[in-house]
């Protein structure tokens, strides 16, 4: 039977960079007898638009059964006055959470062509490919107790960070599974120096990689000197695993390390299900772009290269996801740039088909 692929376009650019994906999934179909099994289906505000809810509970089930999920984006002025309930964030939060994704993957990837274009120098992005795997449904976002309550005439806000050792041990093992997919070299980054949470990351990271990942190399890092040494050269990393709070921000400063929202794709992990495959939801790292939205000038590739991430880690295609980087490559390196890439020089943008029809020729 060929692999499942729910695909939930979602709102503004969502369909648009969508649209370009399914002639990417087609013509794996044509030409490398690759078929996915793909069905469609609604998420955000357009679900909201026809059922009232931002994800239906058979959304939802669809989402949980299949091989793998790929999502566009959600979001749009049109909703920003509903219940926090029924906004289309939440249909992409209860995705997460009830598929129990628990290890975000960012790639910083730098593409040569693009070099120029990050605000680094070019020899410290060029070639960049890196991997940041952020924790992501525990730590200080979640823990309890939580909240803003009044001590004596003060108002105190109280978040706490809190990992278990199953938690920690689980995204863990999800950087080094990656990291054996890639070049066997793991950075773990905690502030152990200052945080209980974060001597027990340390320790738990060390016992796993003793007893199960003997094989790939593991150094640690304090987040903040891990911050530095991204900035500073970060060619000396390969896959960085971290918590909550510390990926958010790590992950963030990594993707500007290579430029433009309109090229970084992520996927969000969970457990291994019974065929092997993680469950899996993989998109673009850009949200629904209201101000561009139905105009042709979305980039494509954020979500193209999502979808090759989900040929690496949930299809067992790395090959193929290498080959179709490497076709974006060589478009970016033959000057085609969507508007969101061109700086001053002032060439002409191509649109977003256009962009996918070089990519895929
Ligand atoms: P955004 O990512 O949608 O847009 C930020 C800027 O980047 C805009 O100027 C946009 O035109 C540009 N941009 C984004 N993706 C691009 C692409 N593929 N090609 C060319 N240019 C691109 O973030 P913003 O404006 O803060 O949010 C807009 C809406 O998207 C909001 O409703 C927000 O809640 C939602 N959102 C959804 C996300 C998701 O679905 N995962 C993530 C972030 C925001
Ligand atoms: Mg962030």
């Amino acid at each position: 039977t060929n692999p499942s692929l729910l695909i939930l376009a979602g709102d503004g650019i969502g369909p648009e960079v969508m649209a370009e994906v399914r002639k990417v999934i087609d013509w794996y179909g044509a030409k490398r007898d690759l078929t996915f099994d793909v069905s469609e289906d609604l998420v955000g505000g357009c679900a909201y638009d026809a059922h009232g809810t931002p994800l239906t509970d058979e959304t939802m089930a669809k989402a949980q059964a299949a091989d793998a999920v790929l999502l566009g984006a959600v979001g749009g002025p049109a909703y920003d006055n509903l219940d926090f309930s029924l906004k289309p964030e939440r249909g992409l939060l209860r995705l997460r959470k009830e598929m129990d994704l628990y290890a975000n993957l960012r790639p910083a990837q730098c593409f040569d062509a693009l070099a120029d274009f990050s605000s680094l120098k070019a020899d410290v992005v060029g070639g960049l490919d890196i991997m940041i795997v952020r924790e992501l449904t525990s730590g200080v976002y979640f823990g309890e107790p939580r909240g803003i309550h009044k001590e004596g005439n003060e108002r105190v806000g109280i978040n706490t960070q809190r990992y278990t050792e199953s938690e920690i041990a689980r995204v863990a093992r999800s950087a080094f599974e990656l990291a054996r997919k890639r070049n066997n070299k793991v950075c773990s980054m905690e502030k152990a120096n200052v945080m209980e949470s974060g001597v027990l990351w340390r320790d738990v990271v060390t016992e796993i990689h003793a007893a199960e990942y003997p094989d790939v190399e593991l150094s640690h890092m304090y987040a903040d000197a891990g911050a530095m040494q991204l900035t500073r050269w970060p060619k000396q990393f390969d896959v960085i695993v971290t918590d909550n709070l510390f990926g958010d921000l790590l992950s963030d400063l990594a993707a500007m390390l290579t430029g433009s929202l309109g090229m970084l794709p992520s996927a969000s992990l969970g457990a291994p299900t019974a065929n092997g495959r993680p469950k899996a939801l993989y998109e673009p790292v850009h949200g629904s772009a209201p101000d561009i939205t139905g105009q042709g000038k979305a980039n494509p590739i954020a979500c193209i290269l999502s979808f090759a991430m989900a040929l690496r880690y949930s299809f067992d295609k790395g090959d193929e996801a290498t080959r179709l980087e490497q076709a974006v490559e060589a478009v970016l390196a033959d000057g085609l740039r969507t508007a969101d890439l061109i700086g001053e020089e002032g060439r002409a943008p191509v649109s977003t088909s256009e962009m996918g029809a070089a990519i895929i020729a």
